[in-house]
């Protein structure tokens, strides 16, 4: 008999996550440990009775090697234990970024980690992964997937914290959200051409600022990494001699030091979701995963594997 209340599991660092899932979706809140051994290798324990039952991992995926073989035991064990279904809820998803071939000889990563992950997930939620050249998730996923938008949640916080604001896209991949957000504000938006040259060496083309002299800038991006696009993007505002930038980035991966090269190089503020931990999260995102996680729980089981994959 199919258990009707999921039960959801936080992999390590993903407490406070798998508590405003469990709250929201009613679901019977789970305990999953993980052992490290002294050679580095991991276990998992479920604590839990799973048999027939959707389980739901909670776990976010930014410096994502480690955390995806904990992720991979947690859902292998799980199967082995007779879930109904394993679903994944990754704030962050990971690996979205290298999206095509971009010298001779190199391999899409992007393609062969949904490859991996729809060989032993049954659902995936997450909040605004990285859709440039890949234009939907279920391109490179054979499972069902269901993307969360942080965009109201931040045309929020923008309205309650930024005066006169313009949004800025620093590049043109970001016209999308940028627009968005601008439109839920009811503001001004502008995007910027980037060109990259490498992991930390990127060239911004702004376009004119002449006419938002007198409002402040709100640099929106989808992720800040090494912090490039960002610093550029806000050398660009300061020489148009704006005010000073308010920076957003929906996932702040922020390699050493890059927070606060973005504080002290002239930043008015530097706020991220809560899609990973981070001292600059200011924009819940929960709620909006929550409802995606609800998508993917709604559908009937037999649906979640189209390629007929089993336990
Ligand atoms: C690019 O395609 C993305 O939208 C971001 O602009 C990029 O990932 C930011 O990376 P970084 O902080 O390393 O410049």
């Amino acid at each position: 008999m199919p258990i009707d209340t999921p039960l959801v599991l936080a992999l390590p660092g993903n407490e406070e996550l798998v508590l405003d899932l469990a709250q929201s979706l009613a679901a019977k809140l789970g305990r999953l440990t993980l052992h490290r051994f002294p050679d580095g290798e991991l276990s998992v324990r479920i604590h839990d009775q799973v048999e027939a039952r959707d389980v739901v991992l909670a776990c976010t995926l930014d410096q994502p090697n480690d955390k995806l073989i904990a992720l991979y035991l947690a859902a292998a064990t799980l199967r082995s234990l007779r879930a109904r279904r394993v679903l994944l809820a990754a704030p962050y998803l990971a690996y979205m970024r290298q999206d095509r071939s971009f010298h001779p000889g190199e391999g899409v990563s992007a393609a062969h980690i949904a490859q991996w992950l729809s060989g032993f997930l049954d659902g995936l939620a997450t909040v605004d992964p990285h859709l440039h050249r890949i234009a939907q998730l279920e391109l490179v996923y054979r499972i069902p997937c269901r993307a969360a938008h942080a965009a109201t949640a931040i045309a929020r916080w923008i309205r309650e914290n930024v005066n006169q604001p313009v949004v800025v896209g620093p590049d043109r991949e970001s016209q999308g959200w940028a627009s968005e957000v601008a439109h839920e504000v009811s503001c001004p938006w502008v995007v910027f051409d980037k060109v990259r040259f490498g992991d930390r060496d990127v060239e911004i083309h702004p376009s004119s600022l002449s006419a938002y002299q007198d409002r402040t800038p709100v640099i929106l991006d989808d992720i800040i990494s090494s912090g490039a696009t960002m610093l550029a993007a806000m050398r660009q505002t300061r020489l148009a001699s704006l005010a000073p930038a308010v920076c957003i980035g929906v996932h702040g991966l922020f390699t050493a030091g890059v927070y606060e090269q973005l504080r002290h190089g002239g930043a008015q503020a530097v706020v991220t979701s809560n899609s990973v931990r981070h001292i600059s999260n200011q924009i819940d995102v929960h709620p909006p995963l929550a409802t995606a996680v609800r998508g993917l729980l709604e559908l009937r089981p037999e649906a979640a594997k189209p390629n007929g994959g089993g336990h």
